[in-house]
């Protein structure tokens, strides 16, 4: 059983066709990385791999569960950070960790929440309000509070964007740790982070997955000196 699983996945603002027919299996405990330029339709992807939008037309299955008939089931195995960081500005970080781990009723909370403080080093900003964080903290809370109902299936549309080189290395070991245990599926601009995290890489472009494979095939297969060569060729159209 995979993942996720797609069929055909379309979606349509009016006359814009975000995606536009993707076809893609993502295995359990997989680490995917979804690359592209700006409006490739990245977030698209992931806001309906994740059920916050629905699909124009198109079947997605989660560890075998169809979005339209399991959509309860569903969100509770998955979590996603998306690409704006969703926190509430007025809510100390305290008070945002225990508002997420209130919505999905967690068991034993005050410890989830201090595994999670700790792994992230939150332990200064927990009594400061979201609104005054650094746009890097505001993210890495963000990304704290998506893994609060230890989702199998989680989304991280650009995790490490504004984050400093240090704060940035900090988070990829997290992820590497999470690497195996839970599928990940992950946006990003940086050619490195995909490179270094991911078992398999996505090349969307125009709204369509031009490409699929590990990063030592994807440079073989365009014969590139480096991945970003081979993504620059992919991503424009140059080797198709
Ligand atoms: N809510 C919306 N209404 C109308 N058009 C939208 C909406 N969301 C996205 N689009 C359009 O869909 C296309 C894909 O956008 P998307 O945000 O998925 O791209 P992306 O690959 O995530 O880009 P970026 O790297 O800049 O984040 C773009 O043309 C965008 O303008
Ligand atoms: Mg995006």
């Amino acid at each position: 059983m995979y993942a996720i699983e797609t069929d055909n996945l379309i979606k349509k603002y009016k006359d814009n066709i975000a995606v536009n027919g993707i076809n893609l299996k993502i295995k359990q405990g997989e680490l995917f990385a979804l690359l592209g330029t700006n409006g490739a339709g990245k977030t698209t992807t992931i806001k309906m791999l994740s059920s916050l939008i629905l699909p124009s037309l198109g079947t997605i299955k989660i560890n075998g569960l169809d979005i339209f008939s399991n959509s309860q089931t569903i969100k509770q195995i998955l979590n996603v950070s998306p690409q704006e960081t969703a926190i509430a500005p007025n809510l100390t970080v305290k008070e945002n960790l225990e508002f997420m781990a209130g919505v999905y009723q967690i068991k034993y909370k005050n410890e989830k929440i201090e595994e999670l403080v700790n792994v992230f080093n939150l332990t200064e900003m927990l009594g400061q309000k979201a609104k005054v964080l650094s746009g890097g903290w505001q993210r890495k809370v963000s990304i704290a509070i998506s893994l609060i109902n230890d989702p199998q299936i989680l989304f991280l549309d650009e995790p490490t964007l504004g984050l400093d080189v240090i704060a940035r290395r900090e988070l990829w070991k997290i992820i590497e740790k999470l690497k195996g245990k839970i599928t990940i599926v992950l946006t990003t601009h940086y050619m490195e982070e995909a490179e270094k995290l991911s078992d398999r890489i996505g090349i969307m472009s125009k709204g369509n997955l031009v490409a699929v494979a590990t990063a030592d095939e994807l440079i073989r297969q365009c014969d590139a000196k480096n991945f970003e060569d081979a993504f620059v060729k992919i991503a424009t159209g140059d080797e198709l």
